[in-house]
């Protein structure tokens, strides 16, 4: 794929920002891996998986040691979901989500609508027959899948290169330029505990393609769209820089109302320089309160689309390279300012949802006090269905484990957890999220259906 320069190099400070992102970390008890740092910032390190390389051990130790977010390269695509029309196929990514269940990983869903990969019998559509598939499409994915998504790409690609700053032609544009928002509203009914992503490339720094973006998600929040968050691909090479504006840009987007994330990132090159890069891109998602978090475009570089590129955090045999450790540092040493909000559900703005009530239980400092921790619950409700984040805060010390006691109403039933294992009304470290720091904080959820209700959790740590 060929895709255009989108603005200036980034300037790059080489061997000696790295020394000083070290230098930072040092100074506290600094977490070793990627998801765990990610995690101690109130963010997600996740990867793209392939189903069918799960049975590699190498591949697997990696993914469930490291990574705590997991986006299917291309197990829920319409041509993977869909091969014929109306028969949904769902063998691998149901093994994804699987996997990701057994290890308190959370699922990014890709990609409901978009012009690549589509099957051949959408792909000779048009008109209202391609409309109403593509509607089918979205209703019966998301809805298999619901309340076990953390966030969907509902729409990806959408936007032309070059300096039009238009939509891209394709045969799902050319049914009308509401399709996006009639995917969107689609996405909404379906899942309504997902958030719902618009996702592309060349969008990273400001430029034709990415002000068209904007001006789209602006509209889309003025007049009610459901839209909750925009994906920003970063898939960087000596075509497509890293863009000096990079943090800006993402800045700008999540002062319109949305989450923001790096949904692809992968960047060729090698040593201290491509090191240098990760680092910079980590700094600036941490520097962005709305940035939720990073995804890899796979492990090693030989499982990457463009392995020759080199572009990713371990080499072909699992290794760790310089820009695996200069991302965990960068992660260790960024974002002590100021951290996401608690709540890490969708704003819902419109039907079918109407009825969201964000609110924060108290604390309840569990067990008699001395215990080392508390909880906190924040509950994002809608009609059917709920997602609470519980907020576990080390007190005057570091502890190494925790356990919450949460016990949900009857009525309700568990669809999805991530960041914790559970035993009954027991909620329970994962290995990466045991450590916490004094004073500082981990979370995880729970996605459900029925009414959480009014919400009393325990802590204890040690
Ligand atoms: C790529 C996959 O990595 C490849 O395995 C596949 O052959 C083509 O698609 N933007 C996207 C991703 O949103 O879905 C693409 O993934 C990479 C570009």
């Amino acid at each position: 794929m060929n895709r255009a320069r989108t603005g200036g190099a980034i300037a790059l400070a080489g061997a000696a920002a790295i020394a000083v992102v070290v230098g930072l970390a040092s100074s506290a008890q600094a977490a070793t891996t990627l998801g765990a740092s990610a995690a101690d910032k109130g963010r997600y390190f996740g990867t793209a998986v392939a189903a069918y390389k799960l049975s590699d051990a190498t591949y697997s130790g990696i993914l469930d040691r490291e990574f705590n977010m997991i986006t299917p390269e291309n197990e829920m695509k319409w041509d993977a979901t869909e091969p014929t029309q109306g028969q949904f196929s769902y063998g691998s990514a149901d093994q994804i989500v699987a996997h990701a269940n057994a290890h308190g990983q959370r699922m990014r869903g890709h990609a409901l609508a978009w012009h690549s990969q589509q099957p051949s019998w959408a792909q000779n559509m048009s008109g209202t027959a391609l409309r109403n598939a593509m509607v089918n499409h979205i209703t019966n994915v998301a809805t298999h899948y619901q309340g076990k998504i953390y966030a969907w790409d509902v729409v990806n690609e959408a936007f032309a290169d070059g300096s039009g700053g238009g939509r891209r032609d394709s045969n799902l544009q050319r049914t009308g330029n509401d399709w996006i928002e009639v995917a969107f509203r689609t996405a909404r009914a379906a899942d309504p505990g997902a958030k719902l992503c618009y996702n592309d490339y060349n969008t990273d720094g400001q430029n034709a393609k990415s002000n068209a973006v904007y001006a789209m998600v602006q509209d889309f929040k003025a007049r009610g769209v459901p839209i909750d968050c925009v994906g920003f691909q970063s898939h960087i090479n000596s075509g497509s820089p890293l863009p000096s504006d990079y943090q800006a840009n993402l800045q700008r987007f999540a002062n319109l109302g949305v989450d923001v994330q790096i949904t692809e990132l992968d960047i060729a090159g090698s040593g201290t320089a491509q090191a240098s890069s990760y680092a910079s891109v980590v700094k600036a998602c941490l520097a962005v309160s709305r940035c939720t978090g990073i995804t890899v475009w796979g492990i090693r570089d030989s499982d990457s689309w463009r392995s020759g590129d080199t572009p990713l955090l371990f080499d072909n045999n699992g290794n760790k390279k310089a820009s695996y450790t200069s991302t965990l540092d960068a992660l260790n040493a960024g974002g002590t300012s100021s951290p996401p909000p608690v709540s890490t559900s969708p704003s819902r703005s419109t039907s079918p949802s109407p009825s969201v009530s964000p609110s924060v239980s108290p604390s309840n400092p569990g067990g008699g006090g001395g215990n080392g921790c508390t909880a906190t619950t924040s509950v994002n409700q809608w009609q059917g269905g709920f997602v609470v984040t519980v907020r576990v805060t080390a007190g005057a010390a570091a502890i190494n484990s925790w356990a919450v006691g949460l016990t949900l109403p009857s009525g309700t039933t568990v669809t999805s957890t991530w960041n914790v294992t559970r035993s009954g009304n027991t909620w329970s470290n994962v290995s990466y999220n045991g450590h916490v720091n004094a004073g500082q904080y981990t979370e995880f959820g729970i996605q459900g259906t029925g009414t959480a209700g009014t919400l009393s959790p325990t802590c204890s740590g040690s």
